[in-house]
C-alpha cells in the first residue's frame, strides 16, 4: 500500500534549507526525516530546527546514498552547493538503480546546473532512475505572483488582449557565503544566480494560465553584465578578508551587475518581451524583488519591500547586526520593512506544498528539471550575448558546451 506520508530527507543543511524546513509548518501530508550534510554542525543544527517546529523527527545521515536507502525517505530535496551539483544527482541516480533505494522523487534548487551540460544531465539521471522531479524555482510559488496573474488574466488580458511586457527584478547587497562569489564554483556571477528567478517568473506571467511551457518560444537575448561596486579596491578587500583570502576580485571578479531583454514569440506570432535587472551592488533594506505585468490597459506590480508590516527605531537603538526583519537585512534602524512572513511570501510554502502533493499522486510537478534546463539555456545565452556585446538569436550555435568566461575565471571587466 503507497504510504500518505512522505518522508523527506534533505541534502545541504545551510541557508536554503533553512527556509524549506520553517516552510513546512504549512505543508501537510509530508515530514522531514533526514539531512544530510558532511559538515556535521549543519546537518546536526539543520535536524534541530526540524525538531524545534515539530515538522518531523529527522537523522542526520553519513551520505547521500545511506540517507536514500532508509525505507523512511521517499524524497530527497537538494540543497547543497552548485558545485555538487552533479555528483549528489548522479548518486541519487546511481542509489535507485542499483536498488539501494526506493525514492519517488526529487526536487532540485535554482540552478539547475552550473551551465547546459550540467542541467541536462540532472535531467537525464532524474529520467534514467525514473524519479519524478521538481525544479524549485519559489517565486513562481510565491502568492502575490500567483494571485497577480489569476486576476490579471481574468480580468484584463480577458477583455484587453495578453499582456506583452514582463519586468522582473531581484537585488541584494551580496551572497552570505564565500562560494556564491566564485565564477568557477558557482557557475557564475548574479546573472548565473539570481536572474534564474526573474527570467522564469516573467516567463510565467506571460504564459496564459494553464497553459505548457512551449506556448512562448524563445526568439532572442540580449544581455549586459559588469562589476560595478565589487571589484573596487577595498569591497574586493571586503571579500578577500570573508573567504580567508581566496577570493580576488581585483583579478578575477563576477558580474555583480547584470540585465537582460529576452524577445518571445506567443502562439499568435506575436512578439512579448521580458526585462530583466538583478544586482549584488543594490544596498537598500535588504533582498528586493520586484515584478511588473503590463498588457493593453493593465498594469500589474509587486516590490516585496513595500511590506504591510514597518518598524522605526530611533539612532538611539543600537541593536546587533541581524536578518530578523528581511532576508539580507543592510540596517536595523530607521523605518524598516519587516517581511512578516518570509517562508510564504517568497513562496516556499506553495512550492513545497505542490511538490509533496505531486509526488503523492505519482505526478510530475509543474515546474519540473525541463524548466529548469530552460531557464540555464536562456541564462547561458545571456551570458553569450554579453560576451559578443550584442543580441542572440535563441538557441544559438554551441549553447550545449558553452560555459561562460566568468565560469572559467577568465572574465574581468576592466581588462577589456
Ligand atoms: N531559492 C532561492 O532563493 C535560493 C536562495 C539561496 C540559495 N539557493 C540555492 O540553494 C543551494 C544552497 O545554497 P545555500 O545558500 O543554502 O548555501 P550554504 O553554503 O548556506 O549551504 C550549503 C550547505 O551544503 C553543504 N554541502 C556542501 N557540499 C555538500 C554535498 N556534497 N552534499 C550535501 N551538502 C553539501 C554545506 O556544508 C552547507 O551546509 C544553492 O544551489 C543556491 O543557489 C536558492
Amino acid at each position: 500500500m503507497k504510504k500518505k506520508t512522505l518522508g523527506i530527507g534533505i541534502i545541504g543543511g545551510g541557508f536554503i534549507a533553512r527556509f524549506h524546513i520553517r516552510s513546512w509548518v504549512g505543508v501537510r501530508d509530508a515530514d522531514i526525516l533526514g539531512i544530510f550534510d558532511p559538515d556535521r554542525k549543519r546537518a546536526e543544527e539543520a535536524c534541530a530546527l526540524v525538531k524545534s517546529l515539530d515538522v518531523g523527527s529527522p537523522k542526520a545521515f553519513k551520505s547521500v546514498t545511506e540517507m536514500a536507502a532508509d525505507p523512511a525517505i521517499d524524497a530527497l530535496w537538494i540543497c547543497a552547493p552548485n558545485y555538487t551539483r552533479t555528483e549528489v544527482m548522479e548518486e541519487i541516480a546511481q542509489a535507485v538503480i542499483k536498488g539501494r533505494g526506493e525514492l519517488r522523487g526529487v526536487t532540485c534548487e535554482k540552478p539547475l546546473g552550473r551551465n547546459v551540460k550540467e542541467a541536462r544531465r540532472m535531467l537525464e539521471l532524474a529520467r534514467k532512475a525514473k524519479l519524478l522531479d521538481g525544479y524549485l524555482e519559489n517565486q513562481v510559488f510565491s502568492p502575490a505572483v500567483t494571485r497577480g496573474k489569476d486576476i490579471v488574466w481574468a480580468r484584463g488580458a480577458a477583455l484587453s488582449g495578453p499582456p506583452y511586457l514582463a519586468r522582473a527584478a531581484e537585488e541584494h547587497s551580496g551572497p552570505h557565503m564565500p562560494w556564491f562569489w566564485e565564477g568557477t564554483l558557482q557557475g557564475g556571477g548574479v546573472l548565473n544566480d539570481m536572474m534564474c528567478h526573474s527570467v522564469e517568473e516573467a516567463r510565467f506571467m506571460l504564459t496564459p494560465p494553464g497553459a505548457p511551457r512551449d506556448v512562448l518560444t524563445p526568439v532572442s537575448v540580449s544581455a549586459y553584465t559588469n562589476c560595478l561596486k565589487w571589484q573596487e579596491p577595498r569591497y574586493a578587500e571586503i571579500l578577500a578578508k570573508m573567504s580567508g583570502g581566496k577570493t580576488d576580485y581585483i583579478n578575477r571578479p563576477a558580474e555583480d551587475f547584470a540585465r537582460s531583454l529576452i524577445e518571445y514569440k506567443n502562439e499568435a506570432g506575436k512578439i512579448i518581451v521580458v526585462e530583466t535587472t538583478t544586482s549584488w551592488c543594490y544596498v537598500g533594506a535588504g533582498l528586493r524583488l520586484s515584478l511588473e505585468l503590463l498588457g493593453p490597459e493593465y498594469a500589474l506590480q509587486i516590490n516585496t519591500l513595500d511590506s504591510g508590516l514597518k518598524v522605526f527605531f530611533s539612532r538611539q537603538v543600537k541593536g546587533k547586526a541581524g536578518e530578523d526583519l528581511v532576508e539580507k537585512q543592510n540596517a536595523e534602524i530607521g523605518l524598516m520593512p519587516v517581511v512578516a512572513d518570509e517562508a510564504t511570501e517568497y513562496g516556499y510554502i506553495a512550492e513545497n506544498r505542490h511538490m509533496v502533493r505531486s509526488f503523492l499522486k505519482g505526478v510530475r510537478p509543474e515546474e519540473n528539471f525541463s524548466d529548469g534546463l530552460n531557464v540555464t539555456e536562456l541564462l547561458m545565452t545571456a551570458y553569450m550575448s554579453a560576451d559578443k556585446g550584442k543580441t542572440v538569436p535563441f538557441p544559438p550555435p554551441g549553447l550545449e558546451n558553452y560555459i561562460p568566461p566568468v565560469a572559467k575565471g577568465t572574465w574581468n571587466p576592466k581588462k577589456k
